[in-house]
């Protein structure tokens, strides 16, 4: 019997890397996935290759989230929520860090989560049930020098999760969060080569993981074998928290 049968999951960011594996895992556990967004082609072309549908959307804009949830759950009420579209955007340190710039990346990466859970866990309380896993960080637990908007935003989901967790356990909706470390991703080859190499040269394993690596954490939360998991973090880092 598949892991996920016959659940609906809507995945932000799933037009490539992490977020793509996770949906393309999840069908082969027997999901219905919605993608959502910005990348338009490129989302396309994900859903089309593993049967998962497509729509564009911007997870910062809150009345898009309205929309979109409501068309998804014309199709099928959603089961689990994944808020995994993020990015670092910049590796500058914080003194050289502009106002204008710590603003967007916490709008990307923490109230994207916010709006997400705002607009899909109500709707999952009237159908009493529902898990959302929210995509953090190793950058939102322990300190860098570099990229404090990321990771006050990755460190804003971890216990955002954690205050969602809480507030509907007795009501059925479970939310976890993530905290991948160092994945070979469109997003790390993009990266500047010194920091992805100043990551893996941290990491105990000493290797980057591959986005399949969360989406196989990532089945396990969505699914009846997590039912007594909610507020957990969950590290899938290759060691690197564990220092
Ligand atoms: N790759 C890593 O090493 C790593 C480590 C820790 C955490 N993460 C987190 O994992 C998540 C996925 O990262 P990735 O490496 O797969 O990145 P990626 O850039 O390869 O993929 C991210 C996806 O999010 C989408 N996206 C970006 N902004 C969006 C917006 N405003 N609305 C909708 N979609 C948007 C992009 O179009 C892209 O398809 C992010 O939250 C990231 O912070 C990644």
């Amino acid at each position: 019997m598949p892991r996920l049968n016959g659940k609906h999951a809507l995945v932000t960011g799933g037009a490539r890397g992490i977020g793509r594996a996770i949906a393309e895992r999840f069908i082969a556990e027997g999901a219905v996935v919605t993608i959502a967004d910005i990348r338009e082609p490129e989302g396309q072309r994900a859903a089309d290759a593993f049967g998962a549908r497509f729509t564009r959307m911007d997870v910062t804009d809150a009345d898009a989230w309205e929309s979109a949830v409501a068309e998804a759950w014309t199709r099928q009420p959603i089961d689990v929520l994944v808020n995994n579209a993020g990015a670092v955007i910049s590796f500058d340190p914080l003194e050289k860090t502009s106002v204008e710039t710590f603003r967007h990346v916490v709008d990307l990466n923490l109230t994207s989560c916010f709006l997400g859970m705002r607009t899909v866990i109500p709707r999952m309380l009237e159908a009493g049930c529902g898990s959302v896993i929210n995509i953090s960080s190793i950058s939102g637990v322990v300190g860098h020098d570099v990229a404090p908007a990321y990771q006050a935003a990755k460190g804003g989901v971890r216990t955002l999760t954690k205050n969602a967790a809480v507030t509907f356990a007795a009501r059925g909706v479970r939310v976890n969060s993530i905290h991948p470390g160092i994945i070979a991703t469109p997003m790390v080859a993009e990266q500047p080569a010194w920091a992805t190499e100043a990551f893996v040269a941290a990491t105990p394993m000493g290797a980057p993981g591959e986005p399949d690596d969360i989406a196989h954490a990532a089945v396990y939360l969505a699914g009846e074998e997590s039912r007594f998991v909610t507020g957990a973090e969950m590290y899938v880092d290759g060691g690197f928290v564990a220092q």
